[in-house]
């Protein structure tokens, strides 16, 4: 199955609205209009609408949030409804992000409401999966992503899955400069795929993007990107630089 890899920045909480602006002028004067990836720019929310207007000429880059609540409205103060996210343009949601799981508590029951809430309304997730060291280290990472593809994806059609990404992102792997080998990412992104297949069948989890996320920089894109079941990344450190990050939508062909 050819699946069409896809690079997403997550630029956490970096970059002022006017920083990421910056940011997308130097970075499509890198890229220069490639269309073999689909790439992806996840800015705070606060600048959110300055990159969509920065991007308005590119063919090739689409914009996703870090979050998002799944109520449509009423008394949540600090959240942000899909409504809000959809009226500024936004392609993607990620969802389930290890950060959020670990500092705000975010459950996996929190995150399949987050998935229907996005669906319904028309928006992509990402949602994001991985184990821990704890976990790894005690043989339960497959306990571990079966639970979170389960019931993070709980209730979601066929029709739904190939607009939905998952990314897996060992915990142990974030932002520690310390990547998973290729191996590693390569048993963790078929055994996802295993369950993606016990959920919605072979065909539909063929056509399911899984993006590799932990310490991918321009030097390890390539050798990730070559294992059969990695279709993507998705960058933290390294996306905050345009040119780091535009070598790794180039090495990621
Ligand atoms: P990192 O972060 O690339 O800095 O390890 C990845 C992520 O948290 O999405």
């Amino acid at each position: 199955m050819n699946r069409k890899p896809i690079i997403a920045a997550n630029w956490k909480m970096n970059k002022t609205p006017k920083e990421a602006v910056e940011f997308v002028d130097l970075f499509e004067n890198h890229i220069g209009g490639s269309t073999e990836v689909d790439i992806v720019l996840a800015p705070a929310f606060v600048a959110l609408p300055a990159v969509k207007e920065a991007l308005a000429n590119s063919d090739t880059t689409m914009l996703a949030a870090q979050n998002c609540y799944f109520e449509e409205s009423g008394a949540f103060t600090a959240e942000i409804s899909i409504g809000m996210l959809k009226e500024i343009g936004v392609d993607y949601v990620i969802i389930g992000h290890s950060e959020r799981r670990a500092i705000f508590g975010e459950s996996d029951s929190m995150i399949n409401s987050k998935a229907k809430a996005l669906h319904a309304a028309g928006v992509k997730p990402i949602v994001c999966i991985g184990e821990t060291l704890e976990e790894r280290d005690g043989g339960k990472i497959e306990d571990v992503l079966r639970r979170q593809i389960e019931e993070g994806l709980n209730g979601l059609s066929s029709e739904n899955m190939p607009d939905t990404v998952i990314a897996y992102e060992p915990v142990w792997a974030i932002g520690t400069g310390r990547t998973a080998s290729p191996d590693q990412a390569q048993e963790a992104h078929a055994f996802s795929r295993s369950v993606l297949k016990d959920m919605f069948g072979e065909e539909i989890s063929q056509s399911i993007r899984i993006q590799y996320g932990g310490s991918v920089k321009p030097a390890n894109t390539q050798e990730l990107m070559s294992q059969e079941d990695v279709d993507g990344a998705l960058v933290g450190g390294a996306s905050l630089e345009a040119e780091s990050f535009s070598e790794i939508c180039k090495n990621a062909c």
